[in-house]
Formats: C-alpha cells, structure tokens, sequence
C-alpha cells in the first residue's frame, strides 16, 4: 500500500515533518511519501479551473494513496494554515472528493504537556467534512515533544518510537481494512 505523510509545518526545524521523516521506516514493506505542502497556493475558487502545478501534483499524489498519516503541530489554539490549505484543496468537489472514504490518522505535538490537543479535535472536525475515514485509536498527542530529538532531529526517546511505531501498525492495519478503490482520477 501507498501511505501519503502530510505535515502541518515545513521549516528547517519542523517538529512535525522530522517525527514523518522518523517515520518512514515502521512503514516496512509499504512505501510512505512525506508531501511538501508549503508550494501549494491558497486556495481559491478562481484557480480551480486551470490548477496550478503544485496543486495538480499534490492532487495526484492524494489520489493514488491508501491512506493519509498527518503530524501537525497546534497554531493558536488550531491547525495550521498551511495543513487546512492543503485539505481545502483536496476537498472538492464537496462530499465527492479524493478524500471521500480515504483513512487518516492523526499525530500532534507540542511543547506543552496536551500535546496539541485542540488541533487534533479541530482537524478531526474538518476532516469529518471531507468524509474521509478516521482511524479510530487511542488519540495520538505527543507531548513535550522537544525533549524526544538528538541535535539531528533524530527520534531518540525510545518510548515516543515504540508509541509511533504501534501507531503506525494499527494504522496500515486499519487503512487495510478500510480502503476502497473507486478511485476517481478525473476530479484531479
Ligand atoms: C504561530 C504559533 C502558534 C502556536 N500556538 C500554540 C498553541 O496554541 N498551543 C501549543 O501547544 N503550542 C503552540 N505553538 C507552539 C508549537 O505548536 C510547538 O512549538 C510545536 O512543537 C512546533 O512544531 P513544528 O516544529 O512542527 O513547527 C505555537 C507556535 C507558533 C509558531
């Protein structure tokens, strides 16, 4: 199966998108593809017609996935603008897009001890617009996630890897279970 990463910041020191990158390996046999998500220009009805090419690509990209593993951190009490921009995008044609059906899961981080709380119920909420489909787990929060990195921004604390690592296997698991090929590519 192909599992798309998407991280909700993209900066050199970008917690979310190292936790991805750390990730990759507990995917195994299946390939995992941390997207870029900054390239993307804001979303507006007036581009939807003749897509940009970073939107076609990330559509693309989407559209042959099993299923979505997002990291974010938490914004002023939300998800960042850059993650919401990207699922606006891959959100239409409403009810009908190329999330309609797609699993996802959800990881967020912070420095606080909620571990990005607020985010993670607010993209749930989004999420749920779009109809993809939630993996259901013990809620994903990882938190004083700056004391989990070497100076490489390598994942280092042993119980945050065994944590992602049986979240990462109940999640291909899930998305196994759940994935439906009617894909459509001609909404991209
Ligand atoms: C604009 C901005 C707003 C933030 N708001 C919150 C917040 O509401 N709650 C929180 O726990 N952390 C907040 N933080 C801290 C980040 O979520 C935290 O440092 C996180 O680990 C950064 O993740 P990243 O390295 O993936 O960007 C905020 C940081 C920024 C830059």
């Amino acid at each position: 199966m192909k599992f798309i990463l998407l991280s909700g910041s993209f900066h050199n020191n970008s917690r979310s998108l190292a936790i991805l990158k750390n990730m990759e390996v507990f995917f195994g046999e299946h390939e995992a593809e941390v997207l870029k998500l900054d390239t993307l220009p804001f979303f507006s009805e007036d581009l939807t017609l003749y897509k940009p090419e970073p939107v076609r690509e990330f559509l693309s990209r989407i559209n042959t996935a099993d299923g979505i593993l997002i990291c974010s951190p938490e914004y002023n009490h939300s998800i960042p603008a850059v993650l919401k921009n990207a699922i606006d995008w891959a959100s239409r044609p409403a009810f009908n897009s190329i999330l309609k059906d797609m699993p996802v899961s959800i990881i967020t981080q912070a420095v606080s001890p909620v571990g990005g709380s607020r985010a993670q119920a607010h993209l749930k909420l989004v999420l749920d617009s779009t109809l993809s489909k939630m993996h259901m787990c013990h809620e994903m929060m990882i938190p004083q996630v700056h004391e989990l990195f070497d100076n490489e921004m390598n994942l280092v604390n042993i119980k945050a890897r065994e944590r992602l690592e049986k979240h990462v296997t109940d999640f291909v698991e899930f998305t196994h279970k759940n994935r439906t090929y009617d894909l459509n590519v001609e909404q991209v």
